[in-house]
């Protein structure tokens, strides 16, 4: 019987799929993220791994799994944590989760924190439960809207032209982008401009990120990059953390470079500040925004990730292509 590890409870649905077509699955038990001795002695002899992308999977665990091992399915649309290279040396697929009910959830995700910085939403929350509502006024919070304004996209993959089709189709907004590849769809259907990086940025009074996390996009972000953005501007990130560069990202935001940030994802996660002993100071600004990883936390999206990882490992296990192949 071929066997599975999971380094974690996830969404049933995979993991009955799974159940249903006969392997044995091993969970690790606790709702925690595993520590490398245990997850180091649970892909031993495994033919598959079904991890999180809170797990490091390097040659070491390729080594420790042994021969056996066929297919690594990271519950994850990204997949920064796997050594794609050792992997091939050592073959064995490596599959991820991007399906259109997770690309939708970031996209929403994406929306939900433009429209909070726009609206001021956190503040204006804050204030009227901190009992500091007096009286309607003029000039109160007044906050900016997204209608008539210009997004741009620093990535124009499936998350970046889904969030395309809510700022064109929803709020009228204009779309640039920047991208290696043109994307006909986003210049056809939502009258999308390709741009270079630094036109996008000085142009911009929304920028999103919708980039992988490889060696050329740590820290594509940092103070060159901010010091281009208009002071009116904000910038979402619901990426990954390392794309932004969080000292210039402070700098930034205490020089009022721009407007104001809601990030998802963080460059020491999980700490929300690389350099603790600055009492995490993202925390202090009122122009910031802050959720912990939780774009792709629906319900719809989490059950999608468990079904894509348990259809890679079924398809790869019956000797079959993935679907879903990890691809720079
Ligand atoms: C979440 O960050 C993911 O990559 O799916
Ligand atoms: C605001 O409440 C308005 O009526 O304009």
């Amino acid at each position: 019987m071929k066997s599975i590890f999971v380094t974690r409870k996830i969404h049933e649905a995979g993991l009955a799929m799974l159940k249903k077509a006969g392997y044995k699955l091993t969970i690790y038990p606790k709702d925690q993220i595993i520590d490398r001795k245990t997850l180091l002695a649970g892909v031993k002899g495994k033919d598959a791994v079904l991890s999180l992308l809170t797990d490091p999977i390097d040659e070491a665990v390729f080594k420790a799994a042994g021969p056996k091992l066929k297919i690594v399915a990271n519950y994850a649309v990204g997949f920064d944590n796997v050594d794609l290279k050792a992997a091939q040396a050592h073959k064995v697929v490596v599959t991820n989760t991007p399906s259109d009910k997770v690309n939708e959830s970031v996209a929403e995700h994406t929306f939900a924190l433009m429209l909070a910085l726009a609206h001021r939403i956190p503040e204006a929350d804050h204030f009227a439960k901190r009992g500091l509502y007096k009286g309607w006024s003029p000039t109160l919070l007044n906050g900016t809207d997204l209608n008539g304004k210009t997004l741009g996209l620093i990535g124009a993959g499936r998350i970046g032209s889904m969030v395309a089709r809510h700022a064109v189709q929803g709020f009228g907004m204009k779309l640039l982008y920047s991208d290696m590849r043109p994307n006909e769809d986003l210049e056809k259907n939502f009258g999308g401009r390709k741009v270079s990086q630094d036109m996008l940025l000085k142009k911009a009074d929304f920028i999103s990120l919708h980039v992988p996390l490889l060696p050329s996009t740590i820290h594509l972000m940092s103070t060159k990059q901010f010091n281009l953005m208009k002071k009116t501007a904000f910038l979402i990130n619901t990426a990954r953390g390392p794309v932004v560069d969080e000292k210039a990202l402070l700098k930034a935001l205490r020089s009022k470079k721009f407007a104001g940030a809601a990030l998802d994802v963080f460059e020491c996660e999980p700490a929300i500040d690389c350099d603790l002993r600055d009492n995490l100071e993202l925390k202090s600004f009122e122009n910031v925004i802050l959720t912990p990883h939780i774009a792709s936390a629906t319900e719809a999206a989490r059950r999608a990730m468990s079904e894509v990882a348990a259809q890679n490992i079924i398809a790869v296990l019956k000797g079959k292509k993935p679907l879903t192949p990890a691809k720079v």
